[in-house]
């Protein structure tokens, strides 16, 4: 059974938007995280869902002549239809307008009312409507007083407000990023937080004051109804609403309800997901709130960088954000999975922005997909087919002519593909997801590399019980030596399957069957929990879970059929 508690969560986006390739992208990082936990064996809960309180998603509904809640509905239902459509394993969906999160985010909210954390004040600032936030004097000044991220112009204003105690929260906050405490990922933007915490932090409102012919949209402020939730504060709380029950609380421990701000700082098992842009709440407002409440702090707040498209960056008024219509006609021609590989793979995962762009699309799935784990994974079951009946033909080990050195030089894969999977775990725990994609292609090129040096097809035409031809090997038979080079291969690729398959559940859990080595409780079911722990699964020649010999397994169609460059882009229906 999975133990060890793993809580992963990505942003919840505004409901107002229809779902792109940028919600899809990190729902996406969090949908690849969560699968590689579950097999490593942790017990994972993943999250996603939307945002649904802002003040614009009434303006919207109004062109519409709907009401919010009906217009949120859709779009809501919109969200969910495209992570069902992208496999995403999302254990929950919260809506910000479910009795589930407003009554809890409410009683939060009260509690650092009472706490005196939050308290009633003047504010005056510039509003930037597009963004729903207010800006720094410097920010507004240094963007000409329009939005950095919409450039609609900001407004000036004033308002009574309830403001939240940050800087109270200062220095045990900034403490914790420099210490890793709560580790803000990757490096380039803990520095950035670091040094924005460095130039003080300021109070940050929490309400807003209701105005008559208001819409009725929003979490009221527990005891003052002429006061709304900001936004932003009620949808930062959903992480916690959605797992505050007695049965999900161990992912998210119960803290002591004094202000965690002791030494060291209790964290809880949490990977929080989202782009850059909104690093901010998440590495700092968020985490200074839980201070307050006494509750664990995240441990990593991991903000990837942007998708651009075609080298443009996205914006409404180019009207060029790549849409979930838009990834569905690559799915429809390249397979689902080739469409996950290529944004998992290819995205902003690091520090700087990634494009993507057709050609490159094309380029990576014929070198990674087609002419990689399809092409390696076809050529060795149709060998396996060819050779020896489509029966898993059973290995030599080293016979006493030969010398380690010799045998050890070409019979790399035992070592070499159980340790890189167990890489996998080590970089997971780290933060370090780019290394843990990597690991299935690292395999496939060196099960490509034996095929490459020791010719198993050549092996096959020579005589059987010949001495092979190959300098070292003294003694081996060429049957044996095609024997064993296609076992390791086999069972190679078994192993890198598994390392790519929380990337590409479907096309692996395809080759699974095919090959009847499915590590799933279900082999049907790709979303099926794992029957075991990555570290048994990915041993050489497990007893149970590896490739035994004698054991059936067929070629089928090829999992990835090459793409033509020279065809035009997918488009939408
Ligand atoms: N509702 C807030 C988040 C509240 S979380 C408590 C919000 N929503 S949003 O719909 O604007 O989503 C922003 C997030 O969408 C980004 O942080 C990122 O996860 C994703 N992306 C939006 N555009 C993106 C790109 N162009 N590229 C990659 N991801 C992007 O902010």
């Amino acid at each position: 059974m999975p133990s060890n508690p793993l809580y992963i969560t990505t942003p919840i986006y505004y409901v107002n938007d229809r779902p792109h390739i940028g919600h899809c992208y990190t729902t996406l990082v969090g949908d690849v995280a969560a699968r590689m936990a579950r097999l490593i064996g942790r017990d994972t809960f993943f999250l996603t869902g939307t945002d649904e309180h802002a003040e614009k998603v009434v303006a919207s509904a109004a062109q519409r002549g709907l009401t919010p809640i009906q217009w949120a509905d859709q779009n809501a239902a919109e969200f969910r239809a495209a992570f069902k459509a992208m496999n995403f394993s999302n254990d929950d969906f919260v809506r910000t307008t479910e009795d589930r999160h407003i009554t809890r985010a409410s009683a939060y909210i009260e509690k650092l009312v009472k706490t005196g954390d939050i308290a009633l004040g003047d504010y005056e600032g510039w509003w930037d409507a597009s963004q729903e936030e207010y800006l720094t004097e410097t920010v507004a000044k240094d963007n000409d007083f329009k939005s950095p991220v919409t450039k609609k112009p900001l407004e000036r204003r004033t308002e009574k407000n309830y403001f939240f105690d940050l800087p109270k929260y200062e220095e045990r906050l900034k403490r914790a990023i420099e210490t890793d405490e709560i580790r803000v990922l990757p490096e380039a933007r803990k520095n950035e937080v670091l040094g924005r915490i460095k130039t003080g932090l300021q109070r940050v409102p929490v309400s807003r004051a209701i105005k008559p012919g208001d819409a009725d949209w929003g979490i009221k402020m527990p005891g003052d109804p002429n006061h709304r939730v900001y936004v932003w504060i009620e949808a930062l709380c959903n992480y916690l609403t959605v797992v505050d029950t007695p049965e999900r609380r161990k992912y998210w421990p119960r803290g002591t309800g004094k202000p965690n701000t002791g030494e060291p700082l209790v964290t809880a098992p949490i990977v929080h997901f989202m782009a850059k842009d909104i690093l901010w709440f998440h590495a700092v407002i968020w985490p200074a709130m839980l201070m307050a409440l006494g509750e664990p702090v995240p441990k990593t707040v991991y903000a990837h960088a942007y998708f651009v498209s075609e080298g443009v960056k996205m914006s409404k008024s180019l009207g060029n954000f790549i849409e979930i219509d838009q990834l569905r006609a690559y799915a429809d021609r390249y397979s689902l999975d080739a469409v996950r590989w290529y944004l998992a793979t290819q995205g902003p995962l690091g520090a700087t922005d990634a494009d993507f762009a057709y050609g490159r699309f094309v380029e990576i799935y014929n070198a990674d997909l087609a002419n990689g784990i399809g092409n390696c994974a076809s050529r060795v079951a149709n060998m396996i087919e060819k050779y020896f009946g489509g029966e898993v033909p059973a290995p030599i080990e080293k016979p006493s002519g030969v010398d380690d050195n010799t045998w050890g030089h070409n019979f790399t894969l035992p070592g070499v593909a159980p340790s890189s999977a167990a890489g996998i775990a080590e970089w997971f725990e780290k933060g370090q997801y780019a290394k843990t994609l990597a690991v299935g292609p690292v395999i496939v090129q060196a099960v490509d590399n034996l095929v490459s040096e020791l010719r198993p097809f050549s092996l096959a035409k020579a005589a059987p019980g010949e001495d092979v031809a190959i300098p070292g090997l003294y003694g081996v038979k060429n049957r044996e030596l095609l024997r064993t080079i296609l076992y390791h291969c086999a069972e190679a690729i078994r192993i890198a399957s598994l390392a790519l398959y929380p990337a590409m559940p479907e096309k692996m859990a395809a080759l699974w069957k095919l090959w009847n080595c499915s590590p799933l409780t279900n082999p049907d079911d790709c979303n099926s929990p794992f029957k075991a722990p990555l570290a048994e699964l990915a041993q050489w020649a497990h007893p149970t879970y590896g490739l035994k010999p004698g054991q059936k397994i067929a070629k089928g169609d090829a999992l990835f059929m090459r793409a033509d460059p020279k065809e035009p882009m997918p488009t939408k229906a």
